[in-house]
């Protein structure tokens, strides 16, 4: 059972957290995918401080170990699983080993994502596969694998990582934007076929986030990093979703920078 407790310390004017909630997550195992970097690291760190031991997912291992071992000097128990979420029997070993070490996965967070800032014209077929595997076969990959668990236990949490591209649609990222409203699809279907066994799906649909994603796709986003969405505003958003009382599902949530426009 997750303890509760909805005092808010809201942080607004430091650009770093928009509010900062006081839940316990003791006894909880929370799988995050991504956890090498950006958005996933600071899930990680913030649900690992709620007290959850944490399953750490990546393909680049030498990261999820430094990270691991920051945890444990805090005293969080943390499991690096190297993993590539594109190949599904990888996905699968990862929850078996969650359920190994600790016993149970409680909440997953399908973070692990990447994009390639080009024209459909200008894309290979490779291109396509390279993003839709990652951003959608991904999270349908790590969704699948757990759910056996979790239905039998009667209980749990995914949060997949949409972006603002999964309601809105943008030049130059064609493919990612297609996985990215994949993913709101695939996750509202899923919670109709798994909340009567009590598991809940929700969605974090945010736009710039200070991150190396933007560098990383092959272009720079025009605001200031500093007044970007920050990887802990979206940890705070996971840590809601997973804090709302049993009988709220947060389907989405659709978060902003205040320097970007809306329109
Ligand atoms: N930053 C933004 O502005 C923004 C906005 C909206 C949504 N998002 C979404 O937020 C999520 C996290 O992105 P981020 O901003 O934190 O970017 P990031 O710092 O680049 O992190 C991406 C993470 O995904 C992992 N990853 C990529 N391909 C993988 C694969 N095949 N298997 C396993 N892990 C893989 C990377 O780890 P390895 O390289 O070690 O595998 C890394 O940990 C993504 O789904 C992204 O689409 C980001």
């Amino acid at each position: 059972m997750v303890h509760v407790a909805l005092a808010g310390r809201a942080t607004q004017g430091d650009g770093q957290l928009i509010v900062q909630l006081d839940f316990d997550l003791n006894g909880k195992v929370t799988v995050v995918t991504g956890a090498s970097s950006g958005i996933g690291t600071a899930i990680a760190r913030r649900f690992a401080a709620a007290g959850s031991r944490i399953v750490l997912a990546a393909r680049r291992e030498a990261k999820l170990h430094e990270l691991a071992e920051s945890l444990r000097a805090d005293g969080v128990e943390a499991l690096p699983c190297a993993t590539d979420v594109t190949d599904y029997r990888q996905v699968e070993a990862l929850m078996d080993a969650a359920v190994r070490q600790f016993g149970q996965v409680d909440i997953l967070v399908n973070n692990a994502g990447n994009a390639l800032a080009k024209t459909v014209a200008e894309s290979t077929p490779d291109d396509f596969d390279f993003q839709i595997d990652v951003n959608l076969k991904g999270v349908c990959y790590g969704c699948r694998a757990v759910l056996p668990h979790m239905i039998e236990r009667r209980q749990g949490q995914i949060i997949n990582l949409g972006s603002i591209c999964s309601v809105r649609h943008f030049p130059n990222y064609a493919a990612y934007v297609a996985a990215k409203w994949g993913v709101l699809g695939f996750s509202r279907s899923l919670y109709e076929e798994v909340r009567t066994h009590g598991i809940r799906v929700n969605v974090l649909c945010p736009a710039a986030v200070n991150t190396p994603w933007a560098e990383l796709a092959g272009s720079e986003l025009p605001w200031p990093r500093e007044e970007r969405l920050q990887p802990e505003d979206l940890a705070e958003m996971a840590l809601l979703c997973v804090a709302a009382p049993r009988r709220v599902q947060i389907e989405s949530i659709i978060a902003w920078p205040m320097c970007e426009p809306t329109v």
